[in-house]
């Protein structure tokens, strides 16, 4: 072989591994790219291809990609436009358009130029910003955010529930539940949303005000009554079971759930009050697998017993466990055995650790999806509390599972410390599940396939009662833009 072979061979081997970034073979995909993908924050995610159309697995910056958008007519738009860098050639893009009600259009650029098939001119129905109360046709929001068609966990809470008798459950609601906890009756008549709340401790019905008006301004309801819980499950009776919802279920109780307030929450505050987020943690997971220190990790409230016998575990055992209580307040503070109470750290910190130890709180650890998204890998204490995604994640396969009493803890992470493939195998499909299934528009898609169900089997008229406030829509400048008239079929 001589040198010309020879340097064209590296030549071949270098550019087949080159991370110049290709415009053309750049991918965007997400549902941004379609306009009625009406949320909060739409978002979409670009991969970087390079020339001979391999992936660019290499962190290319947090500056390889520009992301703007403008209206099609009015140039500017009001909104928020940020794009995370994932530190792999991926990138998730992400915008929140305030009162903007237009045709858009969205530029991804790369050192100045266009990628993908950018600029992507959003036609047909206008976009619009989440002041907008513009309300659009079911079928066609469901259909661009991809939503299922159906769910189990909401079949499982559903079953015991064919018909719900509207003349009765209000007075059976009350009678069953007051003056002992705190729930509110919604009424959503026309798409606009009426409440009542019973109880002493109401202050948590913001979280359910906050995610149907943002929800009704993006999409037609069926009309319907339901009851909130405020508090943890509620509802304990197996024969004649309340339709309650709950942003928590466990294993005793029979309450119909939705998804957290805190990940609905952070959706709906998603680029606004909220920087914890699903996205936000994909793009602060720490240093990489191998370089991540192997030691199960936890900060957080003394709500539960395990949380303090953790704490003494990681007092003993500190080559294995840093786990600190951040704030005593229903327990004694007992620093000799638990450890001094410690300043929280960012979350995003927490992954500088490969393990991270999730232990249920009063009732599920809402952080749960937040660790999961993350490259460390999760111990899941064995709970009878869940949340709207529990169901569909199997231990072993997404996570480690750790008894109740912590009883395995130590074991366990030991086994992972000499069974890192093994670990990471886990953890990836674990980071899998979460980014694939709990996006933005999982969380809101869940939350209207369970008002459509449930509101099938109501049985009588929805009703506003004299004694309900309005929870009324913020003021807005956003003006809807007439719709084409909906034939039949989109109806
Ligand atoms: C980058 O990371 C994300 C999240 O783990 C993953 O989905 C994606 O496939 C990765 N991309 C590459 C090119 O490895
Ligand atoms: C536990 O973690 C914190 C935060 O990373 C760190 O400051 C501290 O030094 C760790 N403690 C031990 C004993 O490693
Ligand atoms: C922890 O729980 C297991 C059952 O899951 C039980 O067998 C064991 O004795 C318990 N350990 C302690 C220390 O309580
Ligand atoms: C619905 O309510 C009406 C009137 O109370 C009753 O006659 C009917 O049987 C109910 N339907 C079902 C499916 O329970």
């Amino acid at each position: 072989m001589d040198l010309f072979v020879v340097l064209a061979l590296l030549g071949s081997i270098c550019c087949a591994h080159s991370s110049t970034i290709s415009c053309s073979n750049t991918q965007v995909w997400g549902p941004a790219l379609d306009e009625n993908a009406y949320l909060p924050v739409r978002y979409l995610f670009i991969q970087a291809y390079n020339k001979k159309n391999n992936k660019i697995t290499k962190d290319l910056g947090d500056k390889a990609f520009q992301l703007t958008v403008h209206d099609e007519k009015a140039g500017r738009v009001r909104a928020w436009v940020t794009v995370l860098n994932l530190h792999n050639g991926t990138y998730i893009g992400r915008f929140r358009l305030y009162d903007h009600a237009g045709q858009l259009v969205i530029n991804i650029k790369h050192a100045g130029n266009h990628v993908a098939n950018s600029p992507y001119h959003l036609k047909g129905n206008a976009v619009y910003g989440e002041d907008c109360v513009c309300p659009l046709n079911r079928k066609k929001w469901l259909k661009a955010l991809q939503c299922p068609t159906s769910y189990q966990q909401i079949e499982t809470d559903l079953k015991s529930h064919q018909v719900i008798d509207l003349s009765t459950f209000a007075k059976r609601m009350i009678e069953r539940f007051t003056p002992h906890h705190s729930i509110c009756h919604y009424a959503v008549v026309n798409n606009e949303v009426y409440r009542q709340c019973h109880g002493d401790i109401t202050d948590f019905k913001i979280f359910m005000d906050a995610p149907l008006l943002s929800i009704t301004r993006k999409v037609s309801l069926p009309d319907f009554e339901f009851f909130i819980n405020l508090g943890w499950p509620l509802e304990k009776s197996q024969e004649d079971p309340l339709p309650i919802i709950s942003w928590c279920g466990s294993d005793s109780t029979y309450d119909i759930i939705l998804p957290t307030y805190d990940i609905t929450n952070s959706v709906l505050e998603m680029l606004g009050r909220v920087s914890l987020d699903v996205f936000s943690v994909q793009a602060n997971t720490g240093p990489k697998w191998e370089k991540k220190v192997e030691k199960g990790f936890f900060r957080g409230r003394d709500s539960r017993q395990e949380r303090l016998d953790l704490a003494a575990m990681s007092v003993k055992h500190p080559e294995l466990i840093n786990a600190s209580i951040t704030n005593y307040f229903f327990f004694k503070k007992d620093e000799k055995k638990f450890g001094k109470s410690v300043k929280p750290i960012s979350f995003f910190d927490f992954f500088k650790y490969k393990y991270q130890l999730n232990i249920d709180g009063t009732v599920a650890a809402y952080r749960f999806p937040y660790l999961l998204v993350a490259d460390s890998l999760v111990f899941k204490q064995n709970s009878e509390y869940y949340e709207h995604f529990y169901k569909d994640l199997v231990p072993w396969k997404h996570y480690i599972p750790v008894k109740r009493n912590l009883s395995d803890l130590m074991y366990q992470i030991k086994w992972a410390k000499k069974n890192d493939k093994k670990a990471r195998k886990i953890q990836r499909a674990g980071t899998e599940f979460a980014r694939k299934y709990l996006q933005p528009a999982d969380i809101f898609c869940y939350h209207v396939a369970l008002f459509v169900e449930y509101a099938k089997r109501q049985n009588g008229t929805v009703k506003v009662l004299d004694t309900m406030v309005k929870v009324a829509q913020p003021e807005t400048n956003c003006r809807c833009r007439k719709l084409k008239k909906l034939t039949k079929e989109e109806l």
